[in-house]
């Protein structure tokens, strides 16, 4: 089985070949860091752009590193959604060309399955699981049950986290991506100089929330002397980032506890998301994994971060179970995994 994916979903481009045996062939991805940058996030027409001019020469890249021909693949898979239209129309409309040309079925993938599917992917583990997908664009915990069957346990319900690690450290002065910036700042930073909320800590349910965290910081700062100086913006990093890890451990925690209960032969708690590579909220939940009995995985970090190995690969998941979709398929800005969560509304 031999499975090409694509994403184009936010601001990476990528395609890559994978194979039934989880064997990674090839798997390019070219970030668009850089356009953005000047805009200090992603710019949705920048991005649309930008997947439109590159994702042939990536696409033929990845073809050419794997050794493999139209004629060898089995399927053809792209991210379908959740993602900036503009970007998900390229990919799909790139993916719908080339199965249609070379006679071979097309999948759209939801960009979360891609996710949720990372762990069996990189580790090659049994569901149940449990999933902390922690993004620029996401940030939820769901109970990955099988193919096709998640249960959202918890969703943000403002901002994902990597936004807010974005926001902050734009109003810190520290640059973007915010993320790595900040764990570098904070790493020279005091986290008990400044107290932040730590939101929905004790709260019922499993659901995050960072617009409260992300305003209090600001108030933080626009508090201490403009412009930040090097320590103050470290000490500001280093308390926002303890109170993102504490906020997401409790929310861990609670989640934990739900999935033992109703899925008792789970033994893994796996992260995704670009966030995953934040050393503190990894220690955090190294931890919480010790404390709870559940084994924590977390995938090589390229995995982590939006790829195509991940769309190849839920692809060639959902090959095996006959699922394909039609030329006819839509692109679709929002699309939750979970179809309860669907009819409640929530954002994707
Ligand atoms: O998964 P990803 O590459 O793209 C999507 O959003 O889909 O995640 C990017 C996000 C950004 O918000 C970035 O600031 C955050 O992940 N990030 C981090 C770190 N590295 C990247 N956040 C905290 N600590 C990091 N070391
Ligand atoms: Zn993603």
């Amino acid at each position: 089985m031999l499975v090409l994916g694509i994403e184009t979903s936010c601001d990476e481009t990528a395609a890559a070949v994978v194979d039934g045996r989880g064997e990674i062939l090839a798997d390019v991805v070219l970030s668009q860091l850089e356009e953005h940058r000047p805009f200090g996030g992603v710019v949705p027409e920048i991005a649309a752009r930008a997947h439109l001019s590159h994702i042939d020469r990536l696409v033929a890249e990845a073809m050419r590193r794997a050794g493999a021909g139209f004629a060898d693949l089995d399927a053809v898979a792209a991210t379908g959604g959740p993602g900036l239209i503009g970007g998900v129309i390229v990919g799909v409309m790139t993916g719908k060309a080339l199965a249609l040309a070379a006679g071979k079925p097309f999948l759209a993938i939801n960009h979360l399955e891609g996710h949720a599917l990372t762990a069996r992917l990189a580790h090659g583990i049994d569901f149940p699981y449990l999933l902390l997908l922690v993004s620029g664009g996401h940030c939820q915990l769901l109970a990955v049950e099988g193919v096709g069957k998640y249960t959202r346990l918890g969703t943000t319900i403002d901002d994902a986290a990597g936004e807010a690690f974005d926001k902050v450290a734009k109003m810190a002065g520290l640059g973007y991506p915010g993320g790595p910036a900040v764990e570098k700042a904070a790493a020279a930073g005091d986290a008990g100089r400044f107290v932040l909320p730590r939101p929905m800590k004790g709260r019922p349910g499993c659901d995050f929330s960072f617009s409260g965290l992300k305003n209090a910081a600001r108030l933080l700062i626009e508090s201490l002397p403009a412009p930040l100086s090097a320590q103050d913006a470290a000490d500001v990093a280093a308390a926002f980032q303890l109170a993102v890890a504490e906020s997401v451990a409790d929310r861990t925690r609670r989640a934990i506890a739900r999935f033992k209960a109703d899925w008792p032969a789970g033994r893994h708690l796996v992260v995704a998301g670009g966030v995953a590579a934040n050393s503190l909220l990894r220690g955090t939940l190294v931890r919480i994994g010790n404390e709870t009995g559940l084994e924590f995985l977390a995938p090589p970090l390229g995995l982590c971060t939006d790829n195509a190995a991940m769309i190849a690969w839920a692809g060639i998941e959902r090959l095996w179970l006959g699922l394909v979709d039609g030329l006819d398929f839509a692109p679709r800005p929002r699309w939750p995994l979970d179809p309860g969560a669907a009819k409640a509304g929530a954002k994707a």
